[in-house]
């Protein structure tokens, strides 16, 4: 499974990338706009911390100026990923698109009828968003197991991106699941990484240590 920073922030960035286990990037207007550089070169930036996709979202609504976009963005660096909302001038600019061999990262899906339609239209991933649907008592996970069954009934080589991820069981729910990768904020990053047995484990290896003769 591939674990992908959900952050626009070069310092969360650098951090998980000095950790080895940073796969790719995924960014998105709210992120970046907490941000103090231009939307270009922190992208750029970006790009140059993971050699993985690195996803910066189209703000256009009609198809013809989501491809212009597009085509700016991806020439940003080679590993950008076009972030683009779901709908019908989004399906265009996707064929579009993925005929000129740029990678569509679809996003704010919330039906697996949604993740078909990007599948088919050509993106090279899809970005259910689990914790909004959790957050209206909705089952954010089941969705996830619908659209990785639909895809591997047709093997379909679009990849499942696990978003609006807030805490560890989600990124372990995904994992169980098959989806291809989650996208995962800095502060649950954090937390995959600790556990108090850990610490304690550490702490009394460490006063045992000092008690051995040397
Ligand atoms: O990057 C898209 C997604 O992960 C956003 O998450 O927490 O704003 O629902 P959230």
């Amino acid at each position: 499974m591939k674990l992908f920073l959900d952050s626009a922030n070069l310092e969360e960035i650098r951090e998980v990338a000095s950790w080895g286990v940073l796969d790719g990037v995924t960014t998105n207007p709210s992120l970046c706009s907490k941000e103090s550089v231009t939307f270009e070169d922190n992208i750029r930036a970006i790009c140059a911390l993971t050699p993985g996709p690195v996803s910066a979202e189209c703000v256009s609504l009609e198809a013809d100026e989501i491809v212009v976009e597009a085509r700016s963005l991806a020439r940003i660096a080679p590993n950008v990923a076009i972030k683009i909302p779901i709908g019908v001038e989004g399906l265009k600019a996707t064929k579009a698109l993925h005929a000129e061999g740029i990678a569509v990262n679809m996003t704010l899906v919330f039906s697996t009828g949604q993740a078909l339609l990007a599948a088919k239209a050509g993106a090279r991933f899809v970005s259910p968003f689990i914790g909004r649907l959790d957050d209206i008592a909705e089952d954010g996970m089941a969705l996830v197991e619908e659209i990785v069954q639909v895809f591997e009934n047709y093997r379909l080589e679009t990849e499942v991106i696990v978003a609006s991820v807030r805490h560890p069981r989600h990124v372990i729910d995904a994992a169980r699941l098959g989806a291809d990768i989650a996208t995962v904020p800095y502060g649950v990053m954090a937390k995959l990484v600790r556990h108090p047995l850990t610490d304690i484990g550490v702490e009394r290896f460490l006063a045992d240590w000092r008690k051995v003769k040397k």
